[in-house]
């Protein structure tokens, strides 16, 4: 399994920004682990570009349609097409800014595969659902219902992002993440028998260059989806070395 690094830059980034792309490669040319930036849709092509090849480029949603009549959204074959081969899907701020369920992450992840993207589907308990005691009953119910059941570990990327460590410096403990962690091991196994073992599970919530390596070091960690602290070459960068490393 080759572990990936993720950088999720939602809605920031003009064409000014890509030579944080450019300082990023030439920081880090033949990383050990992938190495992944989803800009917002207007950047992807330019992105892809810039890139060349030496990172992977992807998209931060697309439609469960592959074309028709709507206004506003992105088919996951024009990300494909703009030169993205991952597309980000069900992140907390879809599922809470418009409304997208459990189903619509799953047909959407479809629509990924059907054009040849790899899907990272997120999953994540609020604050509320943590002090209540049900993250792993609210993540195993969110997991069964997002990832359809073609899903294998060349075509799905699981992300554990807890909604409430999302660009609040705040993560849960590091017992808490493998908690999750092998929970989702367990539950993909119980799916999906031996490839279970293949799926990258990322953690992604406040990483940073500082907390970076001891969360990477923890078992079922396969990688990170990094918000903030992907926006900057030096610190997606140093994010990059930690799980080189690990
Ligand atoms: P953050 O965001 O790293 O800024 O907390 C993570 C994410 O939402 O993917």
């Amino acid at each position: 399994m080759r572990k990936l690094a993720a950088g999720n830059w939602k809605m920031n980034g003009l064409t000014a920004q890509l030579p944080e792309v450019t300082a990023l490669i030439a920081a880090h040319p033949a990383p050990a682990c992938e190495v992944l930036l989803c800009p917002p849709a207007t950047l992807v092509a330019a992105m892809a570009a810039t890139a060349a090849g030496r990172i992977a480029i992807g998209g931060q949603d697309c439609h469960p349609k592959a074309s028709g009549a709507h206004t506003g959204d992105i088919a996951a074959a024009m990300l494909k097409d703009a030169g993205a081969t991952y597309v980000i899907l069900g992140h907390s701020e879809r599922r809470a800014d418009h409304g997208e369920t459990d189903a619509l992450v799953r047909a959407k992840a479809e629509a990924a595969w059907a054009a040849g993207l790899t899907a990272i589907i997120c999953v994540g308990e609020t604050e509320a659902e943590r002090d209540a005691g049900k993250t792993l009953t609210v993540i195993g119910t969110q997991l069964a219902g997002s990832v359809p059941d073609g899903a294998t570990s060349a075509n799905t990327v699981i992300a554990y992002e807890p909604v409430w460590a999302i660009g609040t410096g705040r993560t849960p403990t590091l017992p808490e993440i493998a908690e999750v962690h092998a929970d989702l091991r367990a539950r993909l196994t119980a799916r999906f028998g031996a490839d279970a073992g293949g799926f990258r599970l990322l953690y992604g919530g406040s990483v940073k260059p500082s907390n970076a390596t001891e969360i990477f070091a923890l078992p079922n960690v396969d990688g990170a989806l990094v918000g903030g602290a992907s926006l900057k070459a030096s610190d997606f960068g140093a994010i990059v070395a930690a799980l080189s490393a690990a």
